[in-house]
């Protein structure tokens, strides 16, 4: 008797995304987790693990092959960056912020202007950066912006600060949102894609924080900054807009990115409570480890699959995808900062040591609580999308 029939299985994985993800992993083995470690200390931007990422092909993933990229799903992106994560937060945040930047053109950009930039931020030889937050506009960003754009002849003059953006200071082209017309509130914002070459962009300030601190996070100033009319992304007005569909899509990298902290701190532990003897026995042996381990295992899988069908909804162009963004980002972020906090219970002393990758994981954790909207923020949204907005 032959096999049983089975219907065929839609949601596998293609065979070139199972072997792109083969690849990363091995990648990430052998180049990312020894480098993990002194990244964090020295707190430098990992120049090498840039270039390594760009010669593998991994800054383009979801960029359609006609403009150089891989044309992978998000799925298959969301998988990327929660493999390099288990190793390094830091180093994930490369290939994250350059979706996170692209997307804008993508989703709202000229041919001409896909054309040029999406060949050049695929291949790794641009480094991009998104800046929509502001000192007083993190949550509510379109009320608060206050960074203006005024349209002289040909060119947009930008002027204003934007604050805590990731890569600015290593980015070659930065995507900036300013309002054009402040009778209009959101209506009235809109997109740039602004070269570090422009006449008046400069990089301010950067912070020194607790976590991901292989990833610079600056501040941006636009100070009477000439950038061409040709580089307004999308009509005018559009900005806040784009600027929320780009988030639906990239939450769920930040997602992925606290996945993998969590998945790396979760291995660590397991491992350490299989070799750690005390009273006689491994510590995992004893119920009050074992069951922590159990709870931190269960809380990451169900994550997991969380994150899986909300990529897989931005693969379907789903109509619920803002939904499901913020669902994957709630989850994820909050379970990355319980599993990992109770990665460095299970280890108990060492937890807390710099000596051990548990306490680094901790402290990586935290950021994915905080950007890409707060999780107070995805509630909102959460609960916007089931109950509608209040409009009185
Ligand atoms: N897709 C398309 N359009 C959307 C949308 C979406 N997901 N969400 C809102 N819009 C539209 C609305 O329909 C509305 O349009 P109309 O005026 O035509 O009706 C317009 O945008 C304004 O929307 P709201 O009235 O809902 O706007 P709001 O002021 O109430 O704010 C918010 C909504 C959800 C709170 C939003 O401000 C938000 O997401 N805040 C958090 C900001 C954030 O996530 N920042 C992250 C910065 S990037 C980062 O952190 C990167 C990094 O470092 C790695």
């Amino acid at each position: 008797m032959g096999k049983p029939w089975r219907p065929p299985n839609k949601r596998r994985m293609p065979d070139e995304d199972a072997q792109i993800l083969a690849a990363v992993r091995e990648l990430v083995a052998e180049k990312v987790a020894p480098r993990a470690a002194e990244i964090d200390q020295r707190g430098e931007f990992p120049q090498d693990i840039r270039k390594l990422f760009a010669e593998s092909d991994m800054l383009g993933i979801p960029i359609p092959s006609e403009y150089g990229g891989l044309g992978g799903s998000f799925l298959t992106y969301v998988r990327v960056v929660e493999e390099i994560a288990k190793a390094c937060a830091s180093s994930s945040l490369i290939v994250a912020v350059q979706e996170l930047a692209m997307l804008p053109i993508l989703i709202a950009g000229t041919v001409e202007q896909k054309s040029k930039y999406l060949p050049k931020l695929a291949s790794g030889e641009w480094i991009a950066a998104y800046a929509l937050t502001e000192a007083g506009s993190g949550s509510d960003a379109a009320g608060s912006m206050r960074t203006r754009a005024e349209k002289r002849g040909d060119q947009y003059i930008l002027n204003g600060q934007k604050i805590w953006i990731t890569n600015g200071s290593v980015a070659d082209a930065v995507c900036v949102f300013a309002v054009t017309d402040p009778t209009k509130g959101a209506n009235g914002i809109s997109a740039f894609l602004v070269e570090k070459t422009f006449p008046g962009f400069q990089v301010g300030k950067i912070e020194k924080k607790m976590g991901i601190r292989g990833s610079p996070t600056v501040e941006l100033i636009f100070d009477n900054c000439e950038v061409p009319a040709a580089n307004l992304i999308g009509p005018e007005g559009d900005g806040f807009k784009i600027a929320m569909k780009v988030l639906d899509k990239s939450r769920p990298g930040i997602a992925a990115q606290a996945l993998g902290i969590a998945q790396g701190a979760l291995e660590y532990a397991t491992k350490y409570a299989q070799e750690r003897i005390a009273f006689g026995k491994p510590i995992g042996q004893q119920q009050g480890v074992g069951f922590m381990l159990a709870d931190m295992k269960t809380e990451v899988e169900a994550s997991r699959l969380l994150l899986y069908e909300a990529a897989r909804k931005c693969d379907e162009e789903s109509d619920d995808v803002t939904l499901w963004a913020a669902m994957c980002k709630l989850k994820c972020g909050d379970v990355a900062m319980r599993v990992t906090t109770d990665a460095v219970q299970v280890l108990g002393g060492y937890g807390y040591s710099v000596d051990y990758p548990v306490e680094r994981m901790m402290r990586d954790a935290k950021i994915t609580q905080i950007y890409e909207g707060t999780q107070q923020i995805q509630r909102l949204v959460i609960s916007r999308a089931l109950v509608g907005r209040w409009k009185g």
